[in-house]
């Protein structure tokens, strides 16, 4: 925010209020801006979420004693007015243009042959940008100042969706830098990035609430919402493409250069885009990010390729609504419909009963289909999914493809509401559901045939016992011929009843038996995390194991002293109490005991749990697991997590798509390291941090 600015506005109130409010005013309406900008538009925050809100709620009691004090791009401006009745119109001065689509390389070729012919020039450059997926939006700044926000809508009209996109933290109610034009519309589009739907979804679910099926929608669903202040709570955010009316000659020559102007004034800008020549060019770009695609932190259904020159792109002009200087290059569809032939009732390790949708084979981008999750009973109800139906199946990143919802038109006459089994259908078990809870649960535990495989299956895998060659398979297979029937019994197997199973010789029953050997030498916060208890994953066994420092401790704990371990809240603890009150649950562990299986206990004197006392660990890119979840890991081993990298930092974690502080990182010659060392880390071993 400008200084000249500060100086107006208290110019301009200076009469009532008193200087020092109003110099507070002014700084913290510039501190707030500044760390707004940092966090939303250069994934970049400088200070704890803790601290913003401080500030904003300080700003907002000022405000509230000197309402004189706000400021239509006041930074409290972000959390929703008072609904509206319906939206008013708003007439585009330059038409909002959808674009033409290429679905193969021949046709990309036959687009740049059109622009080459067109141009009389053979070797042509052009931006390639992703093309997001969610909706247009266009932005009108006066000087500075955002007055205005309208959607779409046909092109030429859209609707004024002004108070709803000022809650949007990623766009600037005031640009900022050098040479601002007078009057400036910025076009880009408003989106939902993957992770921020995952969690817009859970929290509906978990509300009962209706989920959205695609982050497009969900985008869509949330700009258009009469309340400004629920859309204050929807994770939207926004990349800007273009610019539409602009009133003084101080844009840029060429594309490239005006989405640098827009990232300069504080604009969101993609760091994607490139700089390309030619149709192979282009090709190449595709063919890259396809790849990418599904690691991307936002979903994009293709590329935008442009022309880059806009005396170039003046002279190709537009033919009816679409330019001939930009097409888009579609990527395979994520979402198709295919035909639902059955609902299986699939029981995981702790009983949880999750509906699975058998599906007609469909591909969907790019990878054939034929399983798909209905999450829960609710989620059935809800989308009212019946067998038979036409479904649309969507699968996008590494999420587990879904049935989103039913073709209802198409419905076969007859078609049967599904009725959720009230008897596991594995073991007969009563199911029960907890109030509050979404899931459904089989009620037999370890009497339950599916629970048990899983929970050896747990126990076997690789961040558990790490037991080489027992696989998925041969775990049910054992079980089924009831060689085992719990972890235990793992350790008493023979050669020759492994020899007898399918697709297994004697050397590979040999080398199972080795690794069996090898994994009884185990250290206790592995130990915790094999034994599968609801949960209690592989951070909340190491602060388990070291707060107690022995099994026999933790197995005695009441749920107070549960309670005061990092990382453990009351559910947890209920749920550890609840595992070592079965006696069936000692039995196994008395069994593995005498099995063979050992480990170490912990010296609680020197606790590992503060094994990353005094770092400075930063955390940037796109991690499977959430960032609040490392987060709270790594502090509860005694770090200290921060938004920005400085030559204090200690190490920076790289997830996918990492951007400015990786490149910091490696500037100051910071370690970085990825996420599958972060889980080594958050396991306890510290190794590389030494
Ligand atoms: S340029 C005249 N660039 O795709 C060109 N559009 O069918 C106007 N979109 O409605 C659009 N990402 O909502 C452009 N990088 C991008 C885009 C993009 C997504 C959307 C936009 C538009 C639709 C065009």
């Amino acid at each position: 925010m400008s200084k000249n600015r500060d100086k107006d506005t208290n110019k301009k109130y200076a009469m009532s209020i008193p200087k020092k409010t109003l110099e507070r005013a002014a700084k913290l309406h510039e501190q707030l801006n500044y760390h707004n900008h940092r966090y939303y538009v250069l994934d970049d925050p400088q200070i704890p979420d803790i601290e913003y809100d401080m500030m904003l709620r300080e700003l907002q009691d000022l405000e509230a004693q000197y309402p004189k004090l706000c400021s239509p791009d006041s930074p409290t401006q972000r959390v929703g007015a008072a609904p509206l009745s319906k939206f008013s119109e708003v007439k585009h001065e330059v038409p909002m243009l959808s674009l033409g689509n290429v679905f193969s390389e021949d046709e990309l070729n036959d687009f740049d042959r059109r622009c080459r012919e067109g141009l009389d020039n053979d070797n042509i450059e052009y931006v390639a940008e992703p093309k997001l997926d969610g909706l247009a939006i266009s932005l009108l700044y006066k000087e500075g100042l955002l007055i205005r926000a309208a959607t779409r809508g046909d092109g030429s009209t859209g609707e004024d969706v002004t108070a709803n996109v000022k809650t949007i933290g990623a766009i600037p109610l005031r640009l900022s830098g050098k040479n601002i034009p007078d009057v400036i519309e910025v076009r880009g589009e408003i989106y939902i990035s993957s992770d921020g739907f995952e969690a817009l979804n859970a929290r509906q679910r978990d509300k009962g609430e209706k989920t959205f099926a695609n982050p497009r929608n969900a985008a869509a669903g949330s700009l258009r919402l009469l309340d400004s202040s629920i859309t204050a709570q929807r994770p939207l955010t926004m990349y800007c493409y273009a610019v539409g009316a602009c009133s003084d000659g101080v844009l840029a020559d060429t594309h490239s250069d005006v989405l640098e102007q827009l990232r300069a004034w504080g604009l969101r800008v993609s760091h994607e885009h490139a700089v390309v020549q030619g149709a192979k060019g282009c090709y190449k770009y595709y063919e890259k990010l396809l790849e990418r695609r599904d690691k991307l932190p936002y979903e994009i259904d293709g590329i935008v390729y442009k022309v880059n020159r806009f005396d170039q792109q003046q002279t190709l002009g537009f033919v009816s609504r679409a330019p001939r200087w930009a097409t888009a290059h579609k990527f395979p569809a994520q979402e198709k419909t295919t035909q639902l032939l059955a609902i299986d009732i699939q029981v995981g390790r702790t009983g949880a009963l999750t509906p699975v949708a058998r599906l007609e084979p469909v591909e969907v981008g790019g990878v054939t289909v034929t399983n798909a999750t209905l999450h829960n009973q609710d989620e059935i109800e809800r989308k009212d999914v019946r067998v038979g139906d036409t479904v649309i199946v969507r699968r996008a990143g590494d999420v587990i493809p879904e049935v989103v919802g039913s073709v209802t038109s198409k419905r076969k006459k007859g078609a049967r509401k599904f009725k959720f089994p009230s008897q596991c259908p594995e073991c007969a078990s009563e199911v029960v559901r907890i109030e509050g809870e979404a899931k459904a649960r089989c009620s037999g535990g370890l009497y339950c045939p599916a629970q048990r495989k899983e929970s050896i299956k747990h126990f076997a895998s690789r961040r558990a016992m790490d037991i080489e060659g027992l696989g998925d398979k041969l775990v049910e297979q054992l079980v089924d011929e009831e060689l085992i029937s719990d972890a235990a019994d793992l350790y008493t197997l023979t050669a020759e009843q492994l020899a007898g199973m399918e697709r297994m010789g004697e050397k590979s029953a040999n080398n199972l038996l080795i690794a069996l050997e090898e994994s009884k030498a185990i250290t206790l916060p592995r130990f915790i995390f094999s034994l599968g208890i609801r949960e209690v994953g592989e951070a909340t066994a190491r602060s388990l194991a070291n707060h107690f420092g022995n099994l026999e401790k933790i197995m005695l704990a009441t749920s107070e002293e549960l309670e005061q371990v990092p990382d453990v809240g009351p559910v947890v603890a209920r749920n550890i109490e609840t595992f070592d009150h079965q006696s069936h649950n000692r039995d196994v562990i008395d069994k593995l005991i005498s099995n063979g299986v050992h480990w170490d206990d912990i010296d609680v004197t020197e606790s590992a749990e503060q094994l990353l006392a005094g770092k400075i660990i930063v955390l940037t890119g796109a991690l499977s697991m959430s960032r609040g979840e490392a987060k709270d890991k790594l502090q509860a081993m005694g770090a200290k997590v921060s938004g920005s990298v400085s030559k204090k930092t200690s190490l920076v974690i790289a997830g996918a798509d990492a951007g400015s502080k990786l490149t910091k990182a490696n500037d100051l010659g910071v370690l970085v390291l990825d996420e599958t060392e972060l889980v080594k880390i958050l396991a306890g071993d510290v190794s590389k941090l030494a």
